[in-house]
């Protein structure tokens, strides 16, 4: 049977202000078993990162309000920080988004992660400068890399190094937090195609992949989780929901992705209207259906999950309509 690194149970989590809870991540179920990469996808301001930060308990504004989050059948949610600590980098480890970034260029590489993982109570002796050695040559980079400075390096070559040193205590758990943003297409397969490998070198059990980028993410995920306005709309196996979705903001995403070989004076790309709800403000019901040509009133209840095939979610209560003939704005 398969084994599951993550289970995710309602799990809800909300930035606090004096204006109101802004809930980013509102009621979340999620399995990921042991050697999956599962794809997030989504809109900007979706709550894909927001669901990421939740797991690896940051930032101290945002607030976990309900539900569980199991890795390797702990539940992670309601452990003090301290214990918290020890699991980070080891058990589940974050590649945040804007990383590269987050390079300081006075630095060496290798001074990055002589302090990265100081601060996670581990020695940066020889063995283990060693062993970040033979990491730098799996994602392709010479070890000389450790003694330059992050401004000589390219963003691609950068995001290596921050693949190295996320991964380097082999944990069970991955986050990739939009990884392959910041690239060209060259090295964006490259990095996308790194986390393949370290998957399958068992360096890591499994691995969360963001990215606005559905076509890369069906390139290497094996299941994708559909997120709106901090809902989850679908979830499935990568095929399924590119070939056969059942919510309507997922057709309307995959309809949105440019088709190669097609001229401009073909087709046009349908973009969809209208804008994400503000979630200060958000009440019960399908957080899609302001904008959802399949809307009926009973969208104003929040839809149940419903098993529609393997391992395949949706939250509509429409589902049936979507990708039939009989809805032709779409
Ligand atoms: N520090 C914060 N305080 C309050 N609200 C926040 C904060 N960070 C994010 N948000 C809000 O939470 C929601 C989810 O944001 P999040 O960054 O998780 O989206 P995202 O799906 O990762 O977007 P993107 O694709 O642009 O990275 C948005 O409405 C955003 O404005
Ligand atoms: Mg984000």
């Amino acid at each position: 049977m398969a084994e599951k690194v993550l289970e995710l149970k309602n799990l809800q989590a909300y930035y606090r202000h004096l204006k109101g809870d802004v809930k980013a991540v509102d009621g979340i179920d999620l399995t990921v078993n042991r050697g999956e990469i599962m794809g997030v996808a989504g809109e900007s301001g979706c709550g894909k990162s927001t669901l990421a930060y939740t797991l690896i308990n940051a930032p101290a504004h945002l607030k976990h309000m309900g539900g569980e989050a199991y890795l390797n059948g702990k539940e992670i949610m309601s452990m003090s920080s301290g214990e918290f600590r020890k699991l980070r980098l080891q058990n589940i480890s974050l590649i945040p988004q804007y990383a590269l970034d987050a390079f300081s260029p006075t630095k060496k590489i290798k001074t990055h992660i002589r302090d990265l993982v100081r601060q996670h109570g581990v020695s940066p002796n020889d063995e283990f400068m060693e062993k970040v050695k033979d990491r730098l040559k799996i994602v392709n980079l010479d070890p000389s890399v450790l003694s330059r400075y992050a401004m000589e390096l390219s963003g691609g070559m950068k995001q290596r190094v921050i693949m190295t040193i996320s991964s380097v205590l082999d944990p069970d758990f991955l986050i990739a937090d939009e990884i392959t943003s910041a690239l060209d297409v060259t090295s964006q397969r490259f990095v996308a195609n790194m986390l393949v490998n370290l998957r399958d070198k068992e360096i890591i059990g499994s691995a969360i992949f963001i990215t606005h980028d559905l076509a890369i993410m069906y390139q290497i995920a094996s299941r994708i989780m559909v997120m709106y306005a901090g809902h989850l709309a679908e979830v499935g196996p990568a095929e399924e929901i590119m070939h056969n979705p059942k919510h309507p903001y997922t057709e309307a995403l995959i309809s949105s992705l440019p088709r190669v070989g097609i001229q401009h004076t073909d087709t046009r790309l349908h973009g969809i209207e209208g804008t994400p709800p503000d979630l200060t403000e958000i009440g019960p019901g399908c957080r899609f259906r302001f904008r959802c040509s399949y809307r009926t009133d009973k969208c104003d209840e929040t839809p149940r999950r419903e098993q529609v095939g393997e391992r395949h979610y949706t939250a509509c209560w429409n589902y049936e309509q979507v990708g039939s003939d009989s809805n032709d704005e779409q």
